[in-house]
């Protein structure tokens, strides 16, 4: 056969592509392996991912005031999943929260946050989704919720009025400057701390504003504690160091995670390079509010603890407290570092609102097993031991003694937590729904 110009000439173009074609094909396959460190700085499966689901193929119901909103799937699946969408659909959705046929998604998918992400971080996250997860067909389950509940505004007037326009953030600057991005942007570290107002919007999406993760806001139940560095309910006795363990162990000097924040830490934070840890911690430590209210450090009182020695019980939120919670938290209310978290200025026992702690005493907890930490320290709850009014004096005792300075709770409001909140959800913090200590 003779081979015309125009053939040869087509095998040698084809030939030489080929070699761009293949290196492309590298660039592509390390796109997706830093793609797979953004999704997990970015949290994803905490929310795409359902427990007995494949990955990212949603499902998974999350509570929301309005009612329950399930994310979707998120597999690069052509039917069911985002398989056609262009980089352009992926982007538009991470930066403004409009899908690709136009409508606009609830605000539970983070994306005022997501906002915050480069160019390079969606990039490598887009290559990741398509071309490293499996396509699942998997039709998503449509929200069960009253939105616009009190307000009758669509999704996309709430966005225009609520969502400002966001500047991409650079991530490769200063160490400083990288925690805030991780804070800011893919962490969406606001979404829970930071208070949010009568539209459940965002009070601050950055640092400009005081307001930006001062803590209150409630998911679940679980109060999300100020991540600011001020005294008593901030995080002023805690070092860069130390946010920095709590992020990669689930738990430090101080605390212990629980609730809402067991997903972040599983899925997430304790999988995080050390680096970004204490990008993180140091990035956390510039945050201070100068004219805060309560403007003296926590000082410790020992009166209680002397009392509770010599067996005087001032009330019976004392006496319950020396019955069922001193052998672990101790008398003193000092704990046993890193095993059982200090109860003493532990932050979570100043916020004006009771309502973690109370949470906890009826349901309990269980710090996660991670491959960082491995022990599964439990607290037992105390729903079937202990009524209304004995969990409301506890914690009452608890957020007043050793120097706290926290909120008070009634035995109505216990009783209304009772209802709301199940012993099943020390389910997030178990080994057996921790998939990370199995890869
Ligand atoms: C706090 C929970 C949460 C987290 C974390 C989260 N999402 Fe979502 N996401 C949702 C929910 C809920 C929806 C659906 C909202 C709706 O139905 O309006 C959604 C929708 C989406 C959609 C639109 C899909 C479609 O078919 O419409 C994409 C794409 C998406 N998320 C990607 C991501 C990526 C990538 C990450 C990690 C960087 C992420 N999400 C993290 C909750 C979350
Ligand atoms: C889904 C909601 C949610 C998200 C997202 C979230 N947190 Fe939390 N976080 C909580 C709750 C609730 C608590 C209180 C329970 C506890 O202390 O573990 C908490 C506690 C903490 C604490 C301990 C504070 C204390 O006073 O004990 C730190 C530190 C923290 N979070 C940092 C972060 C950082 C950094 C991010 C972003 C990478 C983040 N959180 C994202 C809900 C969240
Ligand atoms: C068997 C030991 C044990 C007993 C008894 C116990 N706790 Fe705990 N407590 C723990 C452990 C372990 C944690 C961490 C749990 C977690 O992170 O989910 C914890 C966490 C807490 C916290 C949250 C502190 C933080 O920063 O994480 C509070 C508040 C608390 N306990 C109060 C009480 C009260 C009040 C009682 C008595 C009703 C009590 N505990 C009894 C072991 C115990």
């Amino acid at each position: 056969m003779k081979i015309s110009g125009r053939t040869a000439a087509l095998a040698l173009s084809v030939a030489t592509v080929g070699l761009p074609l293949t290196s492309h094909a590298d660039d592509e396959a390390a796109l997706a392996q830093k793609g797979s460190y953004i999704a997990i700085l970015g949290d994803c499966a905490a929310c795409h991912t359902s427990p007995d689901g494949p990955p990212f193929s949603g499902g998974l119901g999350l509570n929301s005031p309005l009612g329950k909103i399930y994310a979707t799937n998120i597999t690069p699946d052509k039917k069911t999943g985002i398989g056609n969408w262009s980089f352009e659909d992926f982007e538009r959705l991470m930066r403004h929260g409009i899908r690709k046929d136009g409508s606009t998604v609830y605000p539970a998918m983070p994306y005022p946050s997501y906002a915050h992400m480069s160019d390079n971080d969606l990039h490598a996250l887009y290559a990741y989704l398509m071309h490293s997860v499996v396509p699942v067909e998997q039709i998503n389950k449509v929200a069960d919720i009253r939105w616009p509940f009190s307000i009758k505004w669509p999704l996309s007037i709430w966005r225009m009025v609520f969502v400002p326009k966001i500047t991409p953030s650079s991530d490769n600057s200063s160490e400083i400057e990288r925690g805030r991005y991780l804070v800011e942007g893919p962490g969406h570290c606001g979404s829970c701390h930071t208070p949010r107002n009568f539209a459940m919007a965002e009070k601050a999406l950055d640092d400009s504003d005081q307001r930006y993760l001062s803590g209150g806001f409630v998911i679940d139940n679980w109060v999300a504690p100020s991540l600011r560095s001020d005294t008593f309910d901030g995080l002023e006795a805690w070092s860069a160091a130390d946010i920095a363990t709590f992020l990669k162990k689930g738990r430090d000097q101080h605390g212990a995670t629980f609730g809402a924040m067991n997903g972040v830490v599983i899925h997430s934070t304790s999988q995080m390079t050390d680096d970004d840890l204490s990008a993180i911690g140091k990035y956390l430590k510039t945050l201070k509010t100068p004219t805060n209210a309560k403007n003296v450090s926590f000082t410790y009182n020992p009166t209680i603890a002397h009392e509770l020695a010599s067996g005087k019980l001032p009330t019976h939120g004392a006496a319950l407290y020396v019955d069922r919670c001193a052998a672990c938290h101790r008398p003193d209310g000092r704990g046993y570092p890193d095993v059982f978290p200090e109860l003493a200025g532990n932050p979570v026992l100043q916020s004006a609102n009771a309502s973690s702690v109370a949470h906890l005493i009826l349901n309990g907890g269980r710090l996660p097993a991670l491959k960082t930490a491995p022990s599964s320290l439990v607290m037992g709850p105390y729903r079937d031991i202990l009524d209304d009014q004995d969990i409301a004096d506890l914690t009452n005792f608890v957020q007043s003694a050793w120097g706290n300075r926290g909120g008070k709770i009634t035995a109505d409001d216990v009783a209304k937590l009772r209802k709301e909140t199940k012993w099943e959800t020390l389910k997030g913090g178990s080994p057996e729904t921790t998939p990370e200590i199995t890869q």
